[in-house]
């Protein structure tokens, strides 16, 4: 019994495609949205991709094993999904291919491997094609809630601002401590490193807006990143400023806000680029 390696490797990829010197990041067509969240909590269009991709796996599964009705089975639902899939985003109807899923189901009703082989093949570039384009950008859309929409209060300025801009304000108070204290503007440098530490705590109110779980928060904002603080504030608060001291505590928050850009800006700034 021969088995059908070539297309279980190229379907059970998944949908990433690899060996191309460049990534794509298109937005998302206006019709996929209903399919998502908020609008809907189904997940309609991803489910139609599990079932695709475990269609294809059946009818691997079933010929090796001898069991050509069982593929014939799950050959019909291959075919029966993609064209389902195929009319639920009409931006994206260029992708698809029915008459290759037809062309899959013949295969497997002739019992014949290398047909099958191919007929998969052929298929299975029209998910590849679609997936190279697409799959990407609809992960950083749909599965990642936005930032864009919360807002943070700032405890210096007393005001609610959108997180870009708290950022923002937060960093020109890093900066402002930085040029001070190489300045030697002893006061100055103190009022903005309060500001900062002051801001970075304010921080911690944005994270339980999408963690439920508090342990997810203290991986980034715990007992380090507060130690740290209070260091810089012991420091900031003492009669002359140990500029060394003081620049080597804020490389220790500087972690903090690198760790938390590692997982949360690269998302963020996909997101708003999309959303232009
Ligand atoms: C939630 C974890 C998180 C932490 C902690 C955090 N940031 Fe950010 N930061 C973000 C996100 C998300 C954005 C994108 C916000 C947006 O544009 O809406 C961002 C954006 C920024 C930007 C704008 C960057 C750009 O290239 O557009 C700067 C500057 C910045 N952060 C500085 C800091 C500093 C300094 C710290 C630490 C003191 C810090 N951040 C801590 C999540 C975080
Ligand atoms: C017209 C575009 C398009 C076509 C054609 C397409 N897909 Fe997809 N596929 C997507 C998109 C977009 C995603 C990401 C969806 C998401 O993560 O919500 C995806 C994701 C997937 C995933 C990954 C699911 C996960 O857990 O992340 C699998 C597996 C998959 N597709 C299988 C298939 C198979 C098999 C075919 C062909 C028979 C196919 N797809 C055809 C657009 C397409
Ligand atoms: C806009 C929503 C959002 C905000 C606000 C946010 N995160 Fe996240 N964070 C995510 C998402 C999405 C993930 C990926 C894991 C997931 O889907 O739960 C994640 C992952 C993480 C992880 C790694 C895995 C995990 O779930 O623990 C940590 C740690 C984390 N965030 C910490 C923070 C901290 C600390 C803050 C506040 C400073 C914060 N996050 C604010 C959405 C957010």
């Amino acid at each position: 019994m021969r088995v059908l390696r070539g297309f279980a490797l190229l379907v059970l990829a998944g949908g990433l495609a690899f060996g191309e010197n460049k990534v794509i990041l298109k937005k998302p067509p206006k019709s996929l949205h209903k399919y998502y969240p908020p609008k809907s909590k189904n997940f309609e269009f991803l489910n139609n991709m599990y079932i695709m991709s475990t269609s294809f796996f059946g009818i691997n599964l079933n010929i090796n094993e001898g069991n050509w009705k069982g593929a014939l089975e799950w050959a019909n639902r291959l075919r029966d999904t993609y064209k389902k899939t195929s009319r639920m985003v009409p931006e994206w109807k260029k992708y698809f291919k029915p008459a290759l899923a037809d062309d899959l189901v013949k295969a497997v009703k002739s019992k014949n491997v290398d047909k099958v082989i191919k007929a998969s093949k052929k298929l299975g570039q029209t998910c590849a094609s679609c997936h190279r384009d697409n799959e990407i950008a609809v992960k950083l859309v749909y599965h990642y809630p936005s930032f864009d929409n919360l807002k943070l209060e700032d405890p210096v300025e007393f005001m609610e601002v959108k997180v870009g801009k708290y950022m923002e304000k937060m960093t020109n108070s890093l900066k402002a401590l930085r040029i001070y204290l190489t300045q030697g503007q002893k006061d100055m440098a103190q009022e903005a490193g309060t500001n900062f530490a002051e801001r970075v705590r304010g921080l911690r109110a944005m994270c339980s807006k999408c963690h439920t779980d508090k342990a997810s928060e203290e991986i980034y904002m715990g007992k380090n990143l507060e130690s740290a603080l209070t260091k810089l504030e012991e420091l900031l608060s003492a009669e002359k400023l140990d500029q060394k001291a003081i620049f080597s505590t804020l490389d220790r928050i500087s972690m903090t806000c690198a760790k938390c850009h590692n997982v949360h800006l690269v998302p963020a700034m996909v997101q708003e680029a999309l959303a232009k």
